[in-house]
């Protein structure tokens, strides 16, 4: 069996410049993270142990603790009350989530109305609504699109892990509620490209492993990407892996969501190897996933 792997997967940049955050921020002093540092259980755990504990409330953090913010951002409260309560503030959110967070305040104060495009539970997405302010409305399917009044201005903005065709899909809608709209394309280049990865290498393959969180949007969504070609996996670790998945497939293609750390990539490779070393005709690994 031949294996390849997708040209873009792992951790994104955001992901990357969070973790050497919060590693850096709590070889000085102690430290808690606003919410899971990403969706990854084994990273979380992992951090844990270097004494990152998760707090889901600012009540649960102490003034002599630094407070890291994820890279999913947060809403403007979370800072004012941080100030208020003299908590130090280690902000990770991605810079790319920052330009949304900021075009939807902006476009609020216009006197636009906002439309966030993705997961209203999403913590990316509460944190855009939270800077755009109480009118916000968010939205995920073109049904909703469909079902808004019409407005004379609106502006809409992604959340940064959508599917750009469905984003594309809900704009065309939108067109028909607003005399001017304003589209922010605000969609992550880290996910489209690794969602374009994993559609090419998933058309061409009999099967794919894809890594990641199960918890995690990015790679749900690279799943159901790879999904729509061949027959797919998503696992957490190398454990999950079955050597029955295999057994008819001539060739394998391997993907990961942008919270899934290296090591663990690594290791779903070793488990591979393993597997073929039992017997199966694997031929050929191609490791080294890049970012
Ligand atoms: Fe940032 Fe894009 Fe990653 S928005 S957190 S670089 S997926």
């Amino acid at each position: 069996m031949i294996v390849k792997r997708a040209d873009k997967a792992g951790f994104c940049f955001g992901v990357k410049r969070a973790l050497d955050m919060a590693e850096r921020t709590v070889e000085t002093s102690s430290a808690v993270s606003f919410g899971p540092l990403i969706h990854n259980q084994q990273v979380v755990q992992r951090l844990e142990k270097q004494g990152i504990r998760v707090v889901n409330g600012l009540e649960e953090a102490k003034a002599d603790q630094a407070l890291i913010i994820r890279s999913h951002g947060v809403a403007p409260r979370v800072y004012e009350e941080a100030e208020k309560e003299g908590i130090k503030v280690v902000d990770a959110t991605c810079p790319f989530v920052q330009k949304a967070q900021h075009l939807a305040a902006e476009s609020a104060q216009k006197g636009h109305q906002v439309i966030v495009v993705g997961d209203k539970l999403h913590p990316e997405v509460q944190g855009i609504l939270g800077w755009a302010g109480v009118q916000a409305i968010p939205i995920q399917t073109v049904e909703e699109a469909r079902e808004l009044p019409a407005y004379s201005n609106l502006a809409v903005l992604a959340q940064t892990t959508q599917l750009a065709a469905s984003f594309a899909e809900i704009v065309e809608e939108l067109k028909q509620h607003a005399e001017h709209l304003t589209v922010h394309d605000t969609i992550c280049n880290a996910t489209a490209e690794r969602q374009k990865a994993a559609r090419e290498l998933a058309g061409i393959v009999d099967i794919m492993v894809v890594v990641g969180g199960r918890n995690s949007a990015n790679t749900r969504k690279l799943a159901s990407i790879c999904a729509e070609s061949t027959k797919t996996y998503l696992i957490e670790t190398a454990e999950e892996l079955e050597a029955d998945w295999f057994s008819e497939a001539k060739t394998a293609g391997l993907t990961a969501g942008a919270s899934t750390p290296d090591w663990i990539i690594e290791e779903v490779f070793k488990k591979m190897s393993e597997i073929n070393e039992d017997g199966m005709d694997m031929a050929s690994w191609d490791v080294g996933f890049q970012e």
